[in-house]
């Protein structure tokens, strides 16, 4: 079904003969591959008689050969896969096995993308970005702290050199344009955090989608914002390399280096949020964040701040 795609991802009319010479297959098999390739990939395919079938715009998929060649691209090694479960799991996997890092791994599509606090992220075929960077860390604790923070400001900091306006991060790490979200961020580790441990920073951008009814929270996409196709090979290029330089930033100086530049990309400073965590729920006006990342709230005119990775934020009907 691949090599179909492949044949087709041009844009341009192909016969369902030549097709099916090119397959070695019947023209009938060649129609059931199409309809399959509609149904499980969601793309759409024009039929029109006597010109044959052609996809509705061209198709670009990812490509490792590209993005290390693109001249913003950190020297880390990629790994591109048609599908898989969750490109966090595989990045956890291969560093299990003994996969020297850093490394990133991509997918066309996941089958179980994992979001923040158990949810699913919805991972449609060859439209969005599904990346995952994996670490070792060595520093303890203080290396973890505000990490993925930071990696949230490399990634709104990336969309809007791509043109995106507007775009802003809502805590710990969501990144919005308005009330919408265009991506999410989600880290997991393994290993002692106090000493040596593997980290991947799973970053999930909402890229060249344009319509889905399986997201159950307000979305936009980058071609939704700048209303312009986005090139995914440039796009994880651009990413892994302002990861590795705001890495280095990080592990030297941590999260103090990027309180004031995070605050003022905070889309909620000031506002009076509700802090969810499980049933538990505290009320509060967003301060801001304190030199290890943690969100400052002002409770009744006191001070305080919190960190964990289950905890949510809500903006309050009075805010
Ligand atoms: C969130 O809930 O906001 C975090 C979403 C993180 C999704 C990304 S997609 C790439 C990586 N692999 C996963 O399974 N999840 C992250």
């Amino acid at each position: 079904m691949l090599k179909l795609l492949s044949l087709l991802r041009d844009g341009r009319f192909h016969s369902g003969e030549d097709l099916g010479t090119a397959l070695g297959i019947s023209r009938s098999a060649v129609w059931k591959q199409l309809q399959n390739l509609e149904s499980e990939l969601n793309l759409t395919i024009y039929k029109v008689r006597g010109r044959g079938y052609k996809l509705s715009e061209p198709l670009h998929l990812l490509d490792a050969q590209v993005i290390l060649s693109d001249a913003s691209h950190a020297p880390w090694p990629v790994f591109v896969h048609e599908e898989i479960d969750s490109t966090n799991a595989e990045g956890l996997r291969m560093a299990a096995q003994g996969q020297p890092t850093p490394f990133v791994v991509l997918a066309e599509r996941q089958s179980a993308g994992r979001g923040r606090r158990g949810r699913q992220w919805i991972s449609p075929f060859a439209e969005n970005l599904y990346y995952s960077a994996v670490l070792r860390i060595e520093g303890g604790m203080r290396q973890l702290e505000g990490l993925s923070l930071v990696v949230g400001l490399v990634v709104m900091r990336v969309l809007s050199n791509l043109n995106v306006k507007h775009v802003g991060l809502k805590w710990p790490n969501d990144v919005l344009v308005a009330d919408r979200k265009v991506a999410g961020i989600l880290l997991e580790l393994v290993g002692d955090p106090a000493d040596v441990c593997h980290v991947v920073l799973g970053i999930g951008v909402n890229v060249n989608m344009q319509s889905t009814d399986q997201v159950d929270q307000p979305w936009t996409s980058m071609r939704c914002e700048t209303g312009a196709l986005v090139d995914r090979n440039h796009l994880v290029a651009m990413l892994s390399g302002e990861l590795e330089r705001e890495l280095k930033r990080h592990q030297t100086h941590g999260f103090a280096a990027f309180q004031v530049e995070w605050e003022q990309a905070h889309l909620w400073q000031g506002r009076s949020v509700s802090l969810i965590a499980g049933a538990s729920r505290v009320d509060g006006v967003v301060k801001g964040v304190d030199v290890h990342g943690g969100l400052r709230l002002d409770i009744d005119g006191k001070e305080k701040s919190f960190s964990g990775g289950e905890l949510s934020l809500r903006l309050r009907d009075d805010s």
